[in-house]
C-alpha cells in the first residue's frame, strides 16, 4: 500500500459523492446499545463493527458524539479512565456498529482493573470477525507515546486494521500539525496492521470529520 502524504496531498481523498453518503450516514439517529465488562455479554453483531481506541483523555468519546452529531451519546469527562467498558452505538436500518473503548495509560486506575481492560481489550480485538477497523485516537499536542506503540504491538498481535486519527488538532498551529502527521506516517509505516493514512480532526471545530465519516461510509462499501 502507498503511504498517502495526507498533508501534503492536493488532491482530496474523497469526492463530493462520497462526502455526502458519510455525511448521511453520521445523520441517522444514532443511540447507545449496550455497555460490555466481559466477553461473555458482547452483543450478537451481524453487521460491519468499528472501534475508537486510545490513550485516556485522548477524546474517543467527543469524536464519537461529533461523528453523530449527538453531544451527550457516549459519555465524556476532563477526569481521565471515564469510559471503563466497551460501549456499542448503533442506529437503525445501518449495518455499522461503533464501539466506544475503555482508554489505556490511566494512570490512577487500580492494578487489577488496567489488567481486567488490556484482557477485554484484546480478547474483544482477537475475537471480534466483524470488526473491520480500529481507529486509533492520538493526541495532536503529544503525538505517539510508548504507551501508544504497546497499543500497536497489541493490535498488530491481533491483526486488526487500525488507522490513526489525530485529535484535538484546533491545539497546535497548522505547520506542527503537518509535521506531525508527516512524522506519524513514517513511524507507522514500520507497523504490520497499520493503514497508511493519517486523518487530523478536531470534535470542538469540526475539522477532519468530513473525511472521517467518508472514510467510515467507504468500509462499509468495500
Ligand atoms: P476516556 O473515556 O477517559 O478514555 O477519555 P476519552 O478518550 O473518551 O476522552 P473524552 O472524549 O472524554 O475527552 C477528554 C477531554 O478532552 C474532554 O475535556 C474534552 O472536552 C476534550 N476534548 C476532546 N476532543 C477535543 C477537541 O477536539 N478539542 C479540544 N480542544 N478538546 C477536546
Ligand atoms: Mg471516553
Amino acid at each position: 500500500m502507498r503511504a498517502r502524504r495526507a498533508a501534503m496531498s492536493d488532491e482530496p481523498k474523497f469526492s463530493d459523492e462520497q462526502l455526502e453518503a458519510g455525511r448521511l450516514l453520521f445523520a441517522k439517529p444514532w443511540d447507545f446499545r449496550t455497555s460490555v465488562t466481559d466477553m461473555a455479554n458482547l452483543p450478537e453483531i451481524h453487521d460491519t463493527e468499528i472501534a475508537f481506541a486510545g490513550r485516556s483523555n485522548v477524546g474517543k468519546s467527543s469524536l464519537i458524539n461529533a461523528l453523530t452529531g449527538r453531544k451527550g451519546l457516549a459519555r465524556t469527562s476532563s477526569t481521565p479512565g471515564r469510559t471503563q467498558m466497551l460501549n456499542f452505538f448503533s442506529a437503525e436500518n445501518t449495518p455499522l456498529t461503533i464501539v466506544d473503548m475503555p482508554g489505556y495509560g490511566y494512570a490512577q486506575a487500580p492494578k487489577e482493573l488496567v489488567a481486567a481492560w488490556t484482557d477485554l481489550v484484546f480478547a474483544y480485538l482477537r475475537g471480534r470477525p466483524t470488526l473491520r477497523r480500529v481507529f486509533l485516537l492520538i493526541d495532536s499536542r503529544h503525538g505517539i507515546k510508548p504507551i501508544d506503540e504497546e497499543a500497536m504491538a497489541l493490535l498488530d498481535k491481533a491483526a486488526v486494521i487500525y488507522q490513526v486519527v489525530l485529535t484535538k488538532a484546533d491545539k497546535i498551529k497548522p505547520p506542527a500539525l503537518e509535521r506531525l502527521t508527516e512524522e506519524t506516517l513514517s513511524r507507522l509505516s514500520k507497523r504490520p496492521a497499520a493503514f497508511p493514512e493519517v486523518i487530523a480532526t478536531s470534535s470542538e471545530k469540526g475539522r477532519g470529520l468530513p473525511e472521517l465519516r467518508a472514510e467510515i461510509d467507504q468500509l462499509l462499501k468495500s
